[in-house]
Parts: structure tokens; C-alpha cells; sequence
């Protein structure tokens, strides 16, 4: 049995793989992987937005081997002290912006958001979670019920306590406004949610700084203060979700949210924050924290050694190798290498983001904006085969996501470009002959 057989065979229908023909990934360093016949691919995709320093960086290798040598416990848990844990809680609070010092560490994006909304919850005694259409923060209970998206929800799944609020989503304005010329009408929505569907009180409104699975959605800045500013007037705490967006991925601050001035009241990370380790993290106000005093709450393997100490790792070796600037840097040069790839090639609707989390939205016809989602498929595939790993995301699966290792090299960067024009003259010549 080949290892897709298996696969169909013995794991969950909910676990696809990408492409017509999925490949196994053997081998991973820089921003470079390898598959099982040996093939090498650029990946764009950054593992799936984990690969913040690098595939298998030497420095997070020598650590773990130091480690294994020091027959370092490959597990202890909160009950007992570990440098590594309350070493990690010390640089994430430094880091973190306006007093937010409580850290909690979990093993994925999903329990920290279940940790962030419980702790909202607690805080403020109300139970009601804003969330927003088209966002995703996780596939657990409650991350599930914020989910804005049909595809990744079940019919069994119960929407507790959660209202969502329309989509920031200026290249599809759910009010018909452009981009710039706009009264942030979707913010007023967040008013609008309150004042109808709750009972005037909520717990707090999460969103992500630019939306991750959404399609890498980039909402005006502007946006984030008027929602802080609304839920905040009804006492309700403001979650920023970085699971996508932290670790400086936006290329100007370590946390994206920072960009817009707004400091939160808890933000949430996991994916790059680890480097490829299963670690994510909740990092609130103290009032909060300190609100579930008396309480315990279990969690198995959040903070284990190896993980804290790659998560650590990794912050250090942003700041050494300047890699938000990078970040930024090559975020720039490929941002404006797709529009300027979007005036050759009218599929390529709308590039937006910012930094190395690049998204290109892909349509028929860039008057009716009709969504390519067949067309994105192929693109996936057409670089694949030329070498190329992309990621795909939005509510109809026609944005290319880009967001590869923050320590991207120039000439990959140009790599990247070359093999993305190369694909899209392949799908032209492929429709042209139909
Ligand atoms: C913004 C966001 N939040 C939370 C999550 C959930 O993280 P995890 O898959 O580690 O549970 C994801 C995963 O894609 C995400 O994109």
C-alpha cells in the first residue's frame, strides 16, 4: 500500500493532502524542502506558516542535541519548575507590547484560543465572543464556534456564546465601498452586533491582524482601533489573534496588532512562534490572569522543555538575524513583483498583506470578480511540478497564500517570482488551447 492509500485508509477524510498528486516531505533546511524521489522545492508556504527562522536552523539544532546529550527530561510539567518555561515567560512578556506579562503556554494555536476566550470570558463575567466572518482561529470547541467559514465548520458543531461580525475584506466590501474612500462601515458592523444580537454586554471580540485562512485578508489598519474602541465601550476585552501573524511575519513589529496602535488585551500565537515546534502561547493583562486565581487548569505538555526552548530560540534568533526587517525587506520586493505580475496576468485580482504574508486572490474576470478557484488549483500544481510550494486559503479556495520563512533570501525571492510568471503563462497556454 503507497503511503496515499494509507492514508485514505487509515486517517480521518478531514485530513487532505495538497495537490493531484501529493508529495512526502523528507527533508527541510532554510526555506528549502526535499520529497521522497529527491525533488527540490522553494516552499512559499513557510511549512503552513510555521517556518519562521528556517527549516532545522543549526542554532535550534545544536540546542536540542546539547539537550539530549544533557538527558535534558523530554517532558515535566507545570507541577515542577523548568528553566525553560519560566525562561520563555520571561521574553514573552519583555517582547509583548503595554503591560500584557501573564503568559500561558499550550500546544497548539487552537487551546490557546480556548485559553484567551475563557480567560475573556472569566474577566469579564459575560459569556457573548464577537468573532468575524471569514476569520479561523482553530479547530477545538470553541475556536470552532468563531470559525467564519462553512467549510471548516460541522453540522454538529455548537455555536456557544459566539456572534460574528462582517468581513474587513476590502477587495469584496460587503458595502460596495473602495478601498481608502470607506467609513469603516464593517467596524460599525462590531456596533451594530452588540446593539441586536447580545444582550449589550459582551466578553471580547478576537480577531486576527490580517486573516490568516481567510485569503490573507489585510484590513485598514484603522479598523482595529475603531473595533478596540467599540468593544472596549461595553466593557468587552480586545484578542488579537498572531497564530498567523506573530513572530514579526508582518515585517514592522514582533506583533502585528502593533502596527495599529491598539494594545490588546490578550494576544494568542503558535505556528512560527514554535519555529516547527507544537507550541503555542496566550499572553494577557495581568487583571486577567488573575482573574482564574484559584482555579486549575491542566495542560499535559504546554511549556515542555524542548519546545520552550526552541520557542526562546526562536525569538532570539529573529532579533540576531534582523528577521522582521528581512521580513519587510523581501515582503516589499515580492509584494510589488505580483502587482506587477497582475498587470501581465488579469487572473491575479488582488495582491495584498504585508510582509511576508502575501495574498493573491484569483479571478475569472477582474470586472465581475467572478472567484478562479480551478485556476488557483492549477497554478498550485503547475509550480509544484516546476518546484515551487504554495498555500491556498480563502472562503473559496482562490487566494495563493505566500508566506515563506522569514530569512528568505533575495534570490529565492526572485525564484519565487520567476516560477509564479512561468505557471501563470502555463495556465494562459493551457486556456488559450481549450
Ligand atoms: C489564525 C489562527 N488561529 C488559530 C489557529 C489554530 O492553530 P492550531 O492549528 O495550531 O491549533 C490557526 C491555524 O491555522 C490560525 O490560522
Amino acid at each position: 500500500m503507497d503511503l496515499l492509500e494509507k492514508r485514505q485508509t487509515y486517517l480521518f477524510p478531514t485530513k487532505q493532502p495538497y495537490y493531484q498528486e501529493p508529495i512526502e516531505l523528507v527533508k527541510a533546511q532554510g526555506s528549502r524542502v526535499w520529497d521522497s524521489s529527491g525533488k527540490e522545492y522553494l516552499d512559499a508556504i513557510g511549512g503552513i506558516v510555521t517556518n519562521s527562522v528556517g527549516h532545522n536552523h543549526p542554532r535550534i539544532k545544536a540546542k536540542i542535541k546539547e539537550m539530549l546529550e544533557r538527558d535534558v527530561p523530554q517532558h515535566s510539567t507545570f507541577l515542577y519548575l523548568s528553566k525553560y518555561m519560566e525562561d520563555l515567560g520571561e521574553k514573552l512578556s519583555q517582547l509583548a507590547p503595554g503591560g500584557l506579562n501573564q503568559c500561558y503556554f499550550t500546544n497548539s494555536g487552537s487551546e490557546a484560543n480556548e485559553m484567551a476566550v475563557m480567560s475573556a470570558r472569566v474577566a469579564t463575567g459575560e459569556q457573548t465572543m464577537i468573532a468575524l466572518r471569514h476569520g479561523y482561529h482553530g479547530g477545538t470547541n470553541v475556536p470552532l464556534s468563531l470559525c467564519g467559514n462553512s467549510q471548516w465548520k460541522f453540522p454538529a458543531q455548537p455555536q456557544a456564546s459566539v456572534v460574528h461580525a462582517v468581513e474587513p475584506y476590502c477587495y469584496r466590501c460587503p458595502y460596495g465601498a473602495q478601498k481608502g474612500f470607506c467609513a469603516l462601515e464593517c467596524a460599525e458592523d462590531i456596533q451594530n452586533v452588540i446593539e441586536t444580537a447580545t444582550h449589550g454586554k459582551v466578553a471580547g471580540l478576537i480577531v486576527e491582524p490580517v486573516l490568516g485562512v481567510g485569503g490573507f485578508i489585510d484590513p485598514p489598519l484603522e479598523y482595529h482601533r475603531r473595533a478596540a474602541e467599540i468593544v472596549r465601550n461595553v466593557g468587552g476585552k480586545y484578542l488579537s489573534d498572531e497564530v498567523q501573524t506573530g513572530v514579526g511575519r508582518t515585517g514592522k513589529f514582533f506583533f502585528a496588532i502593533e502596527e495599529s496602535e491598539v494594545v490588546p488585551d490578550i494576544i494568542t500565537m503558535a505556528k512560527g512562534f514554535g519555529g516547527g515546534a507544537p507550541i503555542g502561547a496566550v499572553v494577557a493583562k495581568k487583571e486577567i490572569a488573575m482573574s482564574l486565581k484559584g482555579k486549575t487548569h491542566f495542560n499535559t505538555f504546554g511549556g515542555d522543555p524542548y519546545q520552550s526552548m526552541q520557542a526562546g530560540e526562536v525569538i532570539d534568533i529573529i532579533k540576531d538575524e534582523e528577521l522582521i526587517e528581512n521580513a519587510h525587506r523581501e515582503g516589499k520586493y515580492l509584494k510589488e513583483g505580483f502587482q506587477s505580475l497582475s498587470e501581465e496576468f488579469p487572473v491575479l485580482g488582488d495582491v495584498r498583506g504585508r510582509g511576508l504574508m502575501i495574498g493573491i486572490e484569483l479571478v475569472k474576470d477582474p470586472k465581475t470578480k467572478e472567484p478562479a478557484a480551478k485556476e488557483t488549483a492549477e497554478i498550485m500544481d503547475l509550480s509544484k511540478e516546476r518546484g515551487l510550494l504554495l498555500g491556498k486559503g480563502g472562503l473559496k479556495g482562490n487566494v495563493i497564500r505566500i508566506a515563506p520563512s522569514l530569512s528568505i533570501r533575495r534570490e529565492e525571492s526572485e525564484e519565487l517570482l520567476k516560477i509564479m510568471k512561468s505557471s501563470l503563462q502555463a495556465l494562459r497556454d493551457r486556456s488559450m488551447k481549450k
